[in-house]
């Protein structure tokens, strides 16, 4: 697939760093309009307490009213399984089309047995404003951003390319950080192997903006790479790793990793766009399938 890229658009990107997930959730402004995305947005969540709260979100509307700016997207790069999403708070606020994957279906397929959902979750994606397959473009002001499907982490990953700025979502990490996970239903090491190729094969002063950051080694935390530094430097697949050597490696250091802390709620909630599920009488309610993860 040849991909519309054009380095010569350079949007503003302003990031939010969520200490509690370690998810980095950006503003994309078009240079040339009032116009901007969110990517990858995050509701707060006291699991323990079963408490769920906006501070991240709010910040973010906080910035985009702050700047007059008009909300085209909220992008979800996948189904999350480490935080919520708010798209659906924002989208009240503020506007704009909660866009993903249309590999969404399959997620929706696996996760509503998996959580023994009814005949009133809808598994064709109908919960998302817009379903992207690979090479789909969409605006923002006048920037024409597009999506480049990538699986492996999760059936559903797409990379989001606007202008000289790739948001990876979690297909890569940060040059020490690696890759993530291939290990969670409808995972593949393989098919995260082929997909970062597509990333690698975007011109090298690309901008690299990644979903998650843990600070390995104790360093501080970072988001912004590019795809020259990615080639060279990824400890999973920089410098010329082969396909063979990446799935055994990520396959036995999947082994050895536990659940994420908040996969079951988020799960319940991304899969719908960001919606809490609700019991029989209408109440917000989340669900544990016992062993059935
Ligand atoms: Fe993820």
């Amino acid at each position: 697939m040849a991909y519309p890229v054009n380095m010569d658009v350079k949007p503003e990107v302003s990031a939010h760093f969520d200490e509690a997930s370690n998810t980095v959730s950006y503003i994309v402004k078009d240079p040339n309009s009032d116009h901007c995305a969110i990517i990858d947005s995050v509701m707060d969540i006291d699991y323990a307490a079963g408490r769920i709260t906006y501070d991240h979100a709010d910040a973010l509307i906080a910035e985009i009213t702050r700047r007059g700016l008009t909300l085209d997207w909220i992008i979800e790069t996948h189904v999350h399984a480490d935080h919520l999403s708010a798209a659906p708070y924002i989208q009240e606020r503020l506007g704009g089309k909660v866009g993903v994957g249309e590999k969404i279906m399959e997620v929706q397929e696996t996760f509503g047995k998996i959580f023994n959902e009814g005949t009133a979750f809808q598994r064709d994606g109908s919960q998302f404003d817009a379903l992207f397959q690979d090479g789909d473009t969409y605006q923002i002001g006048t920037m024409e951003a597009f999506a480049i499907y990538t699986p492996g982490h999760t059936p559903a990953c797409m990379v989001h390319v606007i202008g000289d700025a790739t948001f990876t979502g979690d297909t890569l990490f940060m040059p020490d950080g690696g890759s993530a996970r291939a290990d969670f239903p409808g995972g593949d090491a393989g098919q995260l192997y082929d997909s970062i190729q597509k990333v690698l094969a975007l011109p090298d002063d690309m901008r690299l903006f990644i979903c998650h950051d843990y600070g390995p080694n104790g360093r501080d935390i970072k988001w912004e790479t590019t795809v020259g530094e990615e080639k060279v430097h990824n400890i999973h697949v920089g410098s010329g790793k082969t396909r063979e050597e990446f799935i055994k490696f990520r396959t036995e250091r999947d082994a050895q990793l536990a659940m994420p802390k908040l996969i079951i709620p988020s799960l319940q909630v991304n899969m719908r766009a960001g919606v809490m599920p609700t019991d029989d009488d209408g109440n917000p309610m989340l669900k544990v399938p016992v062993n059935g993860l």
